[in-house]
């Protein structure tokens, strides 16, 4: 390497390729021509080339797709290199998978064999889909190959993993399913119930007015209790299509068990050891409890059916947050925080035909007479109606556990819905004389008061007060007033609507702080008043209080 200058042009750096030649004289002296040839341009142009070269490959091995390059070497291909995504796909081959042949990478895989070399043969880029099994961790995968010839001995292989797209379309199928079938199911029940009324009503005339010694009052009687039971259907069925009244309470799961453990026992019998492992707190959830309870109550019974010779069944509950690396295990349960009730037994098992139907009203493998098959519907209506999720994991000769996930709710959001039960605590049917010059704060409270079914007579000034006090000649129980308005101070629009109606009651509104209102003497110290801005239910608990004052 050189650097050289041209006269006037900047200091520059040449590649030079110097041949030295040394040339001894007759008298033993020596001397050493040196020829130089400039290279820098080929030096420069390699440079570029290794560059590009190294940039290529970084894209390659970074490529989120796990791709393979494969050479054909008689009946098998040998994997001349393969990048980081796929390395990630199938960790167990390591780094020792180069040099390898796909005979020993992925045994079992021959027809992805035969479609490299038809991509090969005849030179066209073949798709195809196949399994193999990604180790302990990952299971069975299911992948999308493409193959791409590389004339004249090479293919280059892309593996998209599908495994849980495949199974999310068939997850979301299944939910369709159950959908569709949950509208037809409560669609016949809500029309079944009302010729069930009809039906039950006349059998108990008919009751009423037969003798019970009478021939036909067993028949009647028959009536009525057939009546009786398939209502008992009717309102499963409303249970699987989510149609049932709920009543939601802020539910302790902990509780809930606890206090069932008594009669599963005595419903299970004694050939089966109820096990509870509760975790110490579980966080609570928003559910109807009698309906937890039966969603409980069927899955044991359920767990006993599948343990004719006995066995145990374990009820368990904990907290448990999915987040994205459980959802890839999960995912039909979105990210978040549940609270979880686990039921498993050490029974039968089941196989994927009958795990694929189990949540189907009607579906049974019990003798006729013994299942109706509504069980489980009934635990997925109600579970969803929640909106929860359940999972079932089922082995064949070990034994079912069911997963029921429940959306946690954190202490303070279970207080306020707790708010929301005590709503009816807020309410009122008075008559309000509502003063307010900005529109929108007008708005707001007018809404809320009517929403708690309040009469509210609106005003935007003290003058329009006055005169909508005047005209309207019933009693007039309370009236909210700003403080601050254009005009008449709130104090003054109250003292003289006051004077109109002794004995009116006031609760003040105000932008400003207590203290600088009581200082201007806005309002008297002892008149109610509530700060803007307001949220609706202190706002609707200060109305009452003062109507209640
Ligand atoms: N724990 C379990 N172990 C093995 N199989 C089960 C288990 N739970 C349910 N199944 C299977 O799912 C089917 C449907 O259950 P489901 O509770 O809906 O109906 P059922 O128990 O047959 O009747 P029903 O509950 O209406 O009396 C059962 O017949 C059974 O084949
Ligand atoms: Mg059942």
């Amino acid at each position: 390497m050189l650097l050289s200058r041209t006269p006037d042009s900047p200091l520059e750096t040449r590649y030079v390729d110097l041949i030295y030649l040394r040339i001894a004289d007759a008298d033993g002296q020596s001397s050493v021509i040196a020829h130089g040839n400039d290279v820098t341009e080929s030096v420069l142009a390699t440079q570029e080339l290794s560059r590009a070269k190294q940039l290529l490959f970084d894209q390659f091995a970074k490529l989120p797709v796990p791709t393979y390059l494969w050479e054909s070497r008689e009946d098998d291909f040998v994997l001349l290199i393969s990048n980081e995504a796929a390395v990630r796909a199938a960790p167990s081959h390591g780094s020792r998978a180069i040099g390898r042949l796909s005979r020993d990478l992925f045994p079992g895989m021959d027809a992805v064999r035969e479609e490299m070399a038809t991509a090969l043969r005849d030179n066209v880029v073949v798709r195809c889909t196949a399994q193999f099994d990604g180790g302990p961790k990952l299971g069975m995968r299911r992948v999308e190959l493409t193959i791409g010839p590389q004339q004249p001995s090479r293919v280059l292989v892309h593996a998209v993993d599908t495994t849980a797209r495949i199974e999310l379309e068939a997850q979301l199928r299944q939910a369709q399913k159950m959908d569709a079938v949950g509208r037809l199911a409560g669609g016949v029940a809500h029309d079944f119930n009302n010729l069930l009324t009809v039906i039950g009503a006349h059998a108990a005339f008919l009751l009423e007015s037969l003798d019970s010694g009478d021939a036909l009052h067993e028949d009647a009687e028959a009536i009525q209790k057939a009546g009786i039971r398939a209502a008992g259907l009717t309102r499963q069925l409303l249970a699987f299509s989510r149609k049932q009244i709920l009543k939601p309470s802020v539910l302790d799961l902990n509780a809930v068990v606890g206090e069932m453990e008594n009669m599963l026992r005595r419903l299970l019998g004694e050939d089966i050891e109820i096990v509870t492992r509760l975790a110490p707190i579980v966080k609570s959830v928003i559910a109807d409890a009698s309906q937890i309870e039966q969603v409980i109550m069927n899955l044991a019974v359920n767990g006993r059916d599948a343990m004719p010779d006995g066995g145990t069944l374990t009820i368990s509950t904990q907290t448990m947050t999915i987040d994205e690396s459980s959802v890839h295990s999960q995912h039909i349960v979105p990210r978040g925080e549940y609270a979880l009730i686990e039921v498993s037994d050490t029974g039968v098992g089941m196989d994927a035909t009958v795990k694929a139907r189990l949540f189907e009203p009607f579906f049974t493998t019990k003798e006729l007479g013994k299942g109706t098959g509504l069980g489980l519907a009934t635990v997925y209506g109600v579970v969803k109606q929640s909106a929860g999720y359940i999972l079932v994991d089922s082995t064949p000769g070990k034994g079912t556990t069911f997963r029921v996930y429940l959306p946690a709710v954190e202490p303070s959001a279970a207080r306020d819905d707790l708010r929301v039960a005590e709503d009816s605590a807020v309410r009122g049917i008075e008559t309000i004389l509502l003063v307010e010059d900005e529109p929108a704060v007008r708005e707001i409270a007018r809404r809320i008061l009517i929403q708690k079914g309040y009469v509210v007579l609106p005003a935007s000034n003290g003058a329009e007060a006055l005169a909508t006090s005047a005209a309207f000649d019933s009693t007039i129980h309370l009236v909210i007033s700003d403080s601050v308005m254009p005009g008449m101070t709130g104090a003054e629009v109250v003292r003289r609507l006051q004077e109109q109606r002794p004995g009116l009651k006031a609760l003040f509104m105000s932008g400003y702080t207590d203290d600088e209102i009581l200082r201007r003497g806005i309002v008297s110290s002892t008149a109610a008043f509530i700060q803007k801005p307001f949220m609706r239910d202190d706002f609707s608990r200060a109305v009452r209080e003062v109507l209640d004052g």
